[in-house]
């Protein structure tokens, strides 16, 4: 979804820290290595690659060993613009993606309270955690 903002982030694939995190935090709970090493940018294949793609295929890995995604919770610390009025629509992108219900996807915001480069509006963090289960 698009948000409304005087600027953006850059980057090779789509920018979208949020699911890049949440995409992380499921290979890390899996023990499947990270993002760069299944999504390398320097592989054409992933240049402008919607990041719930990355999402579905990090999932689809996990699953196949033999892992369920359980819930998810992720915080976006970003200094503007306000994202609260996104929540929704934002947690139901996830929970398709992740194949959850929305109760089990949890999103978070804050400010870096104007501090470092979050804080000054040159960047953008997130961080999520996600529990697997074996059936
Ligand atoms: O970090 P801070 O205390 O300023 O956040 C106050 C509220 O603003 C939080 O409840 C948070 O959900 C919201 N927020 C937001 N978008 C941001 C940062 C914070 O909606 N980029
Ligand atoms: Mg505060």
């Amino acid at each position: 979804m698009t948000i409304p903002a005087e600027f953006g982030l850059e980057g090779h694939s789509d920018a979208d820290v949020l699911a890049h995190a949440i995409t992380d935090a499921i290979l890390g709970a899996a023990a499947l290595g990270d993002i760069g090493a299944h999504f390398p940018d320097s592989d054409p294949r992933w240049r402008d690659a919607g990041s719930l793609r990355f999402l579905k295929h990090a999932r689809e890995l996990a699953e196949a060993k033999g892992w369920r995604i359980v819930n998810a919770d992720s915080t976006v610390i970003l200094e503007r613009p306000k994202l609260k009025d996104y929540r929704e629509s934002i947690r139901a992108s996830l929970a398709a993606a992740l194949g959850l219900e929305l109760e089990s996807v949890s999103l978070k915001f804050k400010t870096a309270e104007r501090v470092g480069p979050v804080g000054e509006g040159l960047s953008a963090e997130a961080q999520a955690i996600v529990l697997l289960a074996r059936p």
